[in-house]
C-alpha cells in the first residue's frame, strides 16, 4: 500500500481516475453518470458531479471491508485525530452513536447516560436493549440551558452502578459547553468502564487551543463527530474514532456495518476525505479565523441593549469547564421576545436563519465558511431587531416557574426503553396516567431535559410539574400529542 501524506485525498483520487479512464458503467447507480436522470435534477447537480456518483468496485474499495483507497483515507483521518482507528459514516453522527452504543452494550447491559442525551443516544439504547442509568446535567437558570455533567455526578453514578458497561458524555453540547472530560475519563477508566463521547459538535476542537479538549486527547475510548456540522464535509458525513484498548474493534466494525447502507454514496465519502485533508493542511488557520470572527460577533452582540451572548464568564460554573466560542447563543428574553419569535423575525425581516431557537435563546454557528460580511449582516440584524421589537413583554414569569415548583424525582424505571417501545401501547388522558408506564419521551424547553422516557412510571408529581410548565407556556417536545392532553402508555 502506498505511503501517503495528509495533503493526499486517496479516495477522491481513485474516483477521479475511474472517471478519467472512460470505463462504460454497467453498474449502479442506475442514472449512469447522469444520462438517465431527469434534467430537473441533472441540470442542478451537473454531469461532472454525477459521474462521480459511483459504486463499490475493486479500485474504489468497500466501506464495510476497506483494504484500498477507503482504508488509506480512514487511516489518514486516524493519524490526524490521534485515533487507533477512524471510520467514515454516511448517516451522520446518529449512525455513529448507534454503532458506538451497540459496541459497548447489549440487551440488559447498563449504560450511564446524561439525561439531556440527543435522541440518537436514546435510539442506540433502544436498538441495543441496554438499560440506561440517567445522570443529570447541571442547568443554568439564567440561560435556561442544560450544561455538562460534573465528574462528581459521574462518580456517584458509577458507585451506584459498578456493573455498568460504560458512560456516555456529550462534548461539547450544542451550545458549546464542555465539561471536565479528562477528569471524567480518569474516573470512568479507574472503574474499568469505557467512555463513549457524542462529539457531534466537535470535529474542529483539535485545531485550536482556545477550544475545549477533544475526546480522544482526553483519553476517551470512542467518539463520533459530525464532520458535516462544523467543518467542510457534506451533510450526513461523520467520523467515528476509537482507541483499541478498552473496546472491541471487530465489534465496532460489525456494528458500523449493521447501521450503514451497503451502497454508501461515494461523493459523501469523498467529502470526508477532502474535509480531513483541508483540516490537516489548513485547519489551524481556518479554525483560528472562525474563533476570531466569533469573538468579534460576541462582543458586538453584548454591546446591544437587551441581548446577552454568554462567554468565558460562565467557566467554572457547575458543568462548565470550557467553552467553544464559535457557538453564539444569544439570550433574547431581555428584549421580551421568545427564542422562536426572534427566529421568525430574523428570518422574515432580515433573511437571517438561526441554527436553532429555544425558549430564551437563539443559536448561531460561526464556522470558517463565514466571513466578515456575514458577521456584519448578523450583528446589524440583531441590532435592528433589538431596536424595533424589544421591550414588548415581561418574561420574568419564565424564571419564576422553575423556582416555584420542585423538580420531581427521577421516575422509576420499570421497563427498558426497548421493551416500552415494542410493548403494546394505548393512549390515555395525561391527567389520568399516574401509575402507568410511559411509552414516549416528554421534554420541556427550557432546559431540554426529558421529564419522562419510555419505560418510566408516570407519577402524580410529574403530571403536576408538567401542568405547571405548560401553564407557563413552555414548549413541549417528544410526545405524539404535542399538547400533552394524552400520553402513550404501555398496556
Ligand atoms: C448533541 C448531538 N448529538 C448527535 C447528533 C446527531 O448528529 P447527526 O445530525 O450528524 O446525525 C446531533 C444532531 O444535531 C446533536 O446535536
Amino acid at each position: 500500500m502506498p505511503v501517503l501524506n495528509q495533503s493526499d485525498t486517496p479516495l477522491l483520487a481513485a474516483m477521479n481516475n475511474y472517471v478519467a479512464d472512460g470505463t462504460v458503467p454497467f453498474h449502479t447507480p442506475g442514472h449512469k453518470q447522469g444520462k438517465g436522470m431527469h434534467p430537473r435534477l441533472e441540470s442542478i447537480l451537473g454531469r461532472k458531479t454525477l459521474a462521480l456518483d459511483l459504486a463499490l468496485m475493486a479500485e474504489l474499495d468497500d466501506l464495510h471491508e476497506p483494504h484500498g483507497c477507503i482504508k488509506l483515507a480512514q487511516d489518514l483521518a486516524a493519524s490526524l485525530y490521534g485515533a487507533d482507528h477512524s471510520y467514515f459514516v454516511v448517516n451522520g453522527t446518529t449512525g455513529g452513536i448507534y454503532a458506538m452504543i451497540l459496541t459497548i452494550a447489549g440487551p440488559g447491559d447498563k449504560i450511564i447516560v446524561p439525561r439531556n442525551a440527543h435522541r440518537s443516544i436514546i435510539g442506540g439504547i433502544i436498538l441495543s436493549g441496554a438499560i440506561p442509568v440517567f445522570i443529570h446535567p447541571e442547568t443554568d437558570r439564567e440561560l435556561g440551558l442544560a450544561m455538562g455533567v460534573t465528574p462528581l455526578t459521574v462518580e456517584e453514578a458509577i458507585q451506584k452502578h459498578p456493573d455498568a458497561k460504560g458512560v456516555v458524555i456529550i462534548n461539547p453540547t450544542y451550545y458549546g459547553v464542555a465539561t471536565d472530560l479528562k477528569q471524567i475519563v480518569d474516573i470512568v477508566h479507574k472503574h474499568g468502564m469505557a467512555v463513549v463521547v457524542d462529539e457531534a459538535h466537535g470535529p474542529h476542537l483539535k485545531f485550536n487551543d482556545a477550544l475545549p479538549m477533544q475526546a480522544l486527547d482526553a483519553g476517551a475510548d470512542i467518539c463520533a463527530q459530525s464532520t458535516h456540522k462544523i467543518v467542510g464535509a457534506m451533510t450526513q458525513c461523520s467520523m467515528v474514532h476509537c482507541r483499541a484498548d478498552r473496546i472491541s474493534v471487530p465489534r465496532l466494525k460489525a456494528m458500523l456495518q449493521l447501521v450503514q447502507s451497503t451502497s454508501p454514496n461515494y461523493i459523501l465519502l469523498a467529502s470526508l476525505d477532502v474535509a480531513r485533508m483541508q483540516l490537516a493542511t489548513e485547519g489551524n488557520e481556518l479554525v483560528q479565523r472562525a474563533v476570531e470572527l466569533a469573538g468579534w460577533v460576541r462582543d458586538e452582540i453584548n454591546a446591544i441593549p437587551g441581548l446577552y451572548c454568554f462567554g468565558r464568564e460562565k467557566i467554572g460554573n457547575p458543568g462548565v469547564h470550557s467553552l467553544d466560542p464559535t457557538k453564539i447563543t444569544v439570550t433574547v428574553k431581555g428584549l421580551g421576545l421568545k427564542g422562536a419569535e426572534a427566529e421568525r423575525i430574523l428570518r422574515e425581516h432580515y433573511k437571517v436563519q438561526v441554527e436553532l431557537s429555544d425558549m430564551y435563546n437563539i443559536l448561531f454557528l460561526i464556522t470558517f465558511g463565514d466571513g466578515e460580511k456575514e458577521a456584519r449582516v448578523l450583528v446589524d440584524a440583531l441590532r435592528d431587531m433589538a431596536l424595533k421589537y424589544g421591550g414588548k413583554n415581561d418574561f420574568s414569569l419564565m424564571d419564576d416557574v422553575y423556582s416555584q415548583v420542585t423538580y420531581p424525582d427521577m421516575p422509576e424505571q420499570v421497563l427498558s426503553p426497548r421493551q416500552a417501545l415494542f410493548g403494546q401501547t394505548r393512549t390515555v388522558p395525561f391527567t389520568e396516567a399516574a401509575g402507568k408506564i410511559c411509552a414516549e419521551i416528554i421534554t420541556f424547553y427550557p432546559p431540554g431535559i426529558p421529564l419522562l422516557c419510555p419505560g418510566e412510571r408516570i407519577s402524580e408529581d410529574v403530571i403536576e410539574y408538567c401542568r405547571r410548565l405548560q401553564d407557563a407556556g413552555l414548549h413541549i417536545s417528544g410526545p405524539e400529542d404535542y399538547l400533552l392532553k394524552t400520553v402513550k402508555v404501555v398496556e
